[in-house]
C-alpha cells in the first residue's frame, strides 16, 4: 500500500514518523475519515471544513491548502486502486522534545494519509441485520466536537460493549445519550427522527448533517434534542451514522429489542437516500 507522509508518497513499510511526534506522545493531533464509494470521495468538502475547525480550536496550523489535500486524497485512491473504502488523514503539531507546553510555531507539523480498502462497503450485511448497542457512561473529555486522536475511551467502550454481547456502545452522560463510540445516535418515534442537538458534547458528524438535510428534503420530521436510554428502548427504531457506517440500523439497546428486532423503515430509507445522493 502507498501512504502519504510529510510530502512523500511511499510504500507503507518505508513511512517514518518521529518517536517525538506529539501525536504519538500527547495525542496532540486531529484526524478525518472520508469514505470512498465507486472510487469517489464522499463529502470531502465537509470533512475539510471540519478539519479546519478542529485545527482552529486547538490553535494548530495546517501546512497545506485544501486543494493540495484533495489532490493527495485523489492520488492515494488512485495509487491503491480503491473502489470502496476510506481515506484516513491525520495532522499533528509535529515533533519536539517532550514538553507539555506546545513547541515553537515554526515546528514542522506531521501530515499522514493512508487508505483502507473495504470492498462492498455500501452492501454491508450488517446493515440488513442491524447492530446491538449497550449503554456505558461517557468518560471522554468535554470537547468532543474537536476530532482529536484521543480515542482510548471510545476504544475501551467498544470492547466493553462487545464483552456484553453488543456490537457498539451508546455513551450516556447526565442521564442522556451523547453518541456512539464512533458515530452519531438517533431514534425514531411516530415517524419523527430524534437526534441530539450539536454542542461540545458530541462530534458534529458530516454524515449527520447530510442525513438530516436529506430527511428534511424528503419531508420527514426531525427533532434535535437529547433522549434517554429508556426513551430509546421504547422508540420504534434507532440508527447511527458515520462516514464508515453511513446509516446503520440499531435493533437492540441493552438487550431490549426495538419493535420486531429488525431494521426499521425510516433507517432503511435514509440509508438508501444517503447512498444514492452521495454517489
Ligand atoms: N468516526 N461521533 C464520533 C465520536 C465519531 O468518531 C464519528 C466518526 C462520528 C460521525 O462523524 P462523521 O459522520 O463525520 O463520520 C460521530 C470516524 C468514522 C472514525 O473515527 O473512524
Amino acid at each position: 500500500r502507498t501512504v502519504y507522509v510529510n510530502g512523500q508518497f511511499v510504500p507503507e513499510e518505508d513511512a517514518k514518523i518521529s518517536v517525538f511526534d506529539r501525536g504519538f506522545l500527547f495525542a496532540d493531533a486531529v484526524y478525518e475519515v472520508t469514505s470512498v464509494l465507486g472510487g469517489k470521495l464522499i463529502d470531502f468538502d465537509g470533512h475539510a471544513a471540519r478539519l479546519d475547525r478542529s485545527l482552529k480550536e486547538l490553535g494548530m496550523g495546517m501546512p497545506m491548502s485544501r486543494d493540495e489535500l484533495l489532490e493527495i486524497h485523489h492520488r492515494l485512491v488512485e495509487a491503491n486502486g480503491i473502489e470502496d473504502g476510506l481515506v484516513y488523514l491525520q495532522v499533528t503539531r509535529g515533533a519536539a522534545d517532550r514538553d507539555f507546553a506546545y513547541p515553537a510555531e515554526d515546528t514542522p507539523q506531521s501530515v499522514v494519509l493512508f487508505t483502507q480498502s473495504k470492498p462492498g462497503l455500501a452492501n454491508s450485511p450488517q446493515a440488513d441485520q442491524g447492530i446491538r448497542v449497550a449503554s456505558l457512561p461517557d468518560l471522554r473529555w468535554d470537547r468532543r466536537d474537536i476530532k482529536t486522536v484521543q480515542l482510548l475511551y471510545p476504544s475501551m467502550a467498544k470492547m466493553e460493549a462487545k464483552a456484553k454481547g453488543a456490537d457498539d456502545a451508546w455513551m450516556v452522560e447526565d442521564g442522556v445519550v451523547t453518541e456512539g463510540t464512533s458515530n452519531n445516535a438517533y431514534i425514531v418515534k411516530d415517524g419523527k427522527i430524534i437526534t441530539r442537538q450539536l454542542g461540545t458534547e458530541i462530534l458534529h458528524g458530516i454524515t449527520r448533517a447530510a442525513v438530516l438535510r436529506f430527511a428534511r428534503e424528503a419531508q420527514m420530521k426531525v427533532e434535535e434534542r437529547t433522549f434517554t436510554i429508556e426513551e430509546a428502548q421504547a422508540a420504534d427504531e434507532a440508527f447511527v451514522t458515520s462516514a464508515s457506517a453511513f446509516v446503520m440500523p440499531v435493533v437492540e439497546i441493552d438487550g431490549e429489542k426495538l419493535g420486531d428486532g429488525t431494521p426499521g423503515p425510516v433507517a432503511r430509507r435514509l440509508r438508501e437516500i444517503y447512498l444514492e445522493e452521495s454517489r
